[in-house]
C-alpha cells in the first residue's frame, strides 16, 4: 500500500449510477463517432442522443436504429430535450457551438465555454452520479470548465485528452517499426494537440526500451529524427480536417475505449485530461493529460509519470499555454 502510494495518488470514490446508459451530447460527426463506436463495439446497446437540432438527433437516431438487426437488441432515443439523457451512467459532451465564418479562435474558444456553462449543470442535475468525458474543443480547457461550474469530483469529470494523441503515437511508431500498434507501448501527455509531450524514455517495443538503443530518441540531439513521428501526431489531425472538415473516427473510437474502461471497471491506465495540480511540478488547477487508472468511478488514480529532463521541460511548456488559456476565460 505504501508502493501505491507512491506510485499514484488517489482521487475519493463518490456515489455510483448504475445501468448502462450514455447519453452524446451533440449530434454532429464527433457525437455520432462516439455513439457508432459504443453501439459496434459492443460497449453499450443503451444510447441516447441530445441535440439542440432535433431534426438531425432524429434522422442519426433512425440511421442508427435501421442497423439494430446488426447491433445487440439496442435502445437508441434522441430529444431535443434534456430530459432524455436522465440517470445516464456516462455523459459525452461532444456539442460545440454552430459555427460562425470569418469567427477568430479566442471568440470561438469563448463561445464554446459559454456553451459548457450552460449545459454541463444541467446535464448533471439530469444524471448526479454519473462520468462526465468532454470532448468539445479544445478538450482540456473544455473539460476544466465543466469540472468548475458543476464542481463535480475530479474522477466523473475529465476528457479523452492525450488517448487519442497516445493511440496515434502508438500507432505512428508501429508503422515504422512493422509490428502491430498493440505491440508498441508509450504515452503522450500534456496538452491534447499542439503542445503534446511524447514520453519518449518510456517507449518500448516488446519490452525494449527504444532510449536504450538511441539514448537521446525523439530530442533536438535525435541522428535519426524520431521527433518526426511526433510531429505527425500534432498534425494528424489537420490533415484529416483538411480533407473531411472534421476527424470523427478516431476520437469515436477513443471514446469507447473510456467508456469500456469505466464499464469493466478495468483499473486500465489511460493518458486522459485532469487537474493536473500537484503532478509533475504544476502548482495551479490545469487540466492536461497523465496517466490515470480508469475504473467504475471514472478516474480512480493519476500516476506520478517519471519524466526525462526533456519531457518536464516540454510538459511545462504545456502546462503555461493552458494556464494561459483557462485564464482568458471568465467562469
Ligand atoms: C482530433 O485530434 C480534432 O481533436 C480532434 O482528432
Amino acid at each position: 500500500l505504501l508502493f501505491r502510494s507512491t506510485l499514484y495518488k488517489t482521487n475519493s470514490k463518490q456515489d455510483f449510477q448504475a445501468g448502462n446508459k450514455v447519453s452524446i451530447v451533440g449530434a454532429g460527426p464527433v457525437g455520432m463517432g462516439c455513439a457508432f463506436a459504443l453501439l459496434t463495439k459492443r460497449v453499450t446497446n443503451n444510447i441516447a442522443i441530445y441535440d439542440v437540432k432535433n431534426d438531425l438527433s432524429t434522422a442519426q437516431r433512425d440511421d442508427l436504429r435501421h442497423a439494430s438487426l446488426f447491433l445487440q437488441n439496442c435502445n437508441i432515443d434522441n430529444s431535443s430535450t434534456i430530459e432524455s439523457t436522465k440517470n445516464s451512467r456516462v455523459v459525452v459532451i461532444a456539442a460545440r457551438p454552430s459555427s460562425k465564418p470569418d469567427e477568430s479562435c479566442e471568440d470561438q474558444l469563448h463561445r464554446s465555454a459559454e456553451m459548457i456553462k450552460q449545459i454541463a449543470p444541467e446535464l448533471l442535475k439530469q444524471s448526479p452520479k454519473a462520468v462526465f468525458i468532454v470532448v468539445s474543443s479544445p478538450v482540456d480547457v473544455m473539460a476544466w470548465v465543466a469540472r468548475k461550474i458543476t464542481n463535480l469530483p475530479y474522477e466523473r469529470c475529465f476528457s479523452t485528452g492525450c488517448h487519442l494523441d497516445t493511440a496515434r503515437f502508438r500507432m505512428f511508431i508501429a508503422q515504422l517499426v512493422g509490428v502491430s500498434t498493440s505491440s508498441v507501448q508509450g504515452m503522450v501527455l500534456g496538452e491534447h494537440g499542439d503542445t503534446s509531450v511524447p514520453i519518449w524514455s518510456s517507449v518500448s517495443v516488446g519490452g525494449t526500451l527504444l532510449k536504450d538503443l538511441l539514448p537521446p530518441i525523439g530530442t533536438e540531439k535525435d541522428p535519426m529524427a524520431w521527433s518526426n513521428v511526433h510531429k505527425s501526431v500534432v498534425n494528424a489531425a489537420y490533415k484529416v480536417i483538411a480533407g473531411k472538415n472534421y476527424t470523427n473516427w478516431a476520437i469515436g473510437l477513443t471514446v469507447s475505449d473510456v467508456v469500456s474502461a469505466i464499464f469493466e471497471n478495468s483499473n486500465r491506465i489511460l493518458s486522459l485530461s485532469t487537474n493536473a495540480k500537484g503532478m509533475c511540478g504544476v502548482e495551479d488547477e490545469i487540466f492536461l493529460s497523465l496517466p490515470c487508472i480508469v475504473n467504475q468511478w471514472g478516474i480512480y488514480g493519476v500516476l506520478h509519470p517519471q519524466l526525462s529532463d526533456w519531457e518536464k521541460e516540454k510538459f511545462k511548456m504545456s502546462a503555461t499555454k493552458l494556464l494561459n488559456t483557462q485564464n482568458s476565460i471568465k467562469l
